[in-house]
């Protein structure tokens, strides 16, 4: 293979560090498995990527399980640009599960209808998110979604974006709510295309501070428990914000999650 043929072939993207763990992504394969329900229902060959799934394939296998039950035909693709956790992960593969090696360009023989990628991009520059992002809209099957995020260490607190062809639509953070704090402490987990942005004057910030603010004043709930607390939170939120508010986005069953989803452009920042 001469040299221009090896550079066409290498996958877009670093590696980076492979930390997992078992139910870490549990938040976010909830959200894909209630929310885009329809799209995997509705499709001819539901694809689905999970992008840099680390050190182990764990994620991937879990996010397997979940889909398949809501499409028993889904068909699941871990895609890792370490050759070395790829053959790891080799083993784990059954008939709908597989593992390949590459990088944002997604090498899996199809448009995927969902990519998953999370705690990828964080650890990428803000410009090359970006990038990342119109290179992975770029991949689509018609309809498809991204969903990019990070989490905690365990998955206990997540943000994550969903994106489709068009651009990024919306933003939800998750948190498990017993130990939780303060609706800002979810900052440190916010994706790399907004985590810089949490400073005065840009969006993001002002709605921080806006949900501790509300979270403030919810006080008096948190005698019932840290869920109605969260749930008055987001409701008086709501007032101020355009967040989520009915099916399937929003509305009581996604807030007694610990979940809360905004539209993009009421936090977009303006890209570099
Ligand atoms: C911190 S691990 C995340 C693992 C898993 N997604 C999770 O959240 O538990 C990040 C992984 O992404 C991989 N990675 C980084 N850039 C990538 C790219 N462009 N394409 C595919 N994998 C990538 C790294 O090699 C690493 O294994």
């Amino acid at each position: 293979m001469d040299g221009r043929a090896a550079r066409a072939r290498r996958p877009v993207g670093e590696i980076t560090r492979g930390t997992t763990g078992h139910n870490r992504l549990r938040r976010s394969d909830r959200w894909v498995a209630e929310v885009c329900r329809p799209l995997l229902l509705s499709a001819d060959r539901p694809l689905v990527v999970d992008l840099g799934y680390g050190a182990s394939p764990v994620t991937t296998s879990e996010m397997f399980a979940r889909l398949r039950r809501v499409r028993p035909d889904v068909e699941v693709v871990g895609v890792e640009i370490d050759p070395v956790r790829v053959a790891a992960a080799r083993p784990h593969e059954r008939q709908g599960l597989s593992f390949v090696r590459g990088g944002f360009e997604l090498p899996v023989g199809g448009r995927p209808l969902i990519v998953r990628a999370f705690n990828v991009l964080r650890q990428y520059g803000e410009a090359q998110a970006w990038e990342a992002w119109d290179l992975l809209r770029s991949r689509l099957a018609p309809g498809g979604v991204i969903v990019e995020g990070t989490c905690s260490e365990i998955g206990h607190r997540a943000a994550w974006v969903a994106l489709d062809a068009r651009g990024p639509r919306t933003l939800t953070l998750s948190t498990r709510l017993s130990g939780f704090e303060r609706p800002s402490d979810l900052a440190e987990r916010l994706p790399k295309t907004l985590i810089h942005r949490n400073v005065p004057g840009e969006r993001v910030h002002a709605f921080l501070r806006d949900f501790d603010h509300a979270w403030d004043v919810s006080a008096p709930y948190g005698a019932y428990g840290m869920r109605p607390r969260w749930i008055a939170s987001v409701e008086r939120l709501a007032g101020r914000w355009p967040v989520a508010t009915t099916p399937p986005l929003g509305g009581r069953r996604r807030w007694r999650l610990g979940e809360l989803t905004i539209p993009w452009q009421a936090l977009a920042p303006d890209r570099p």
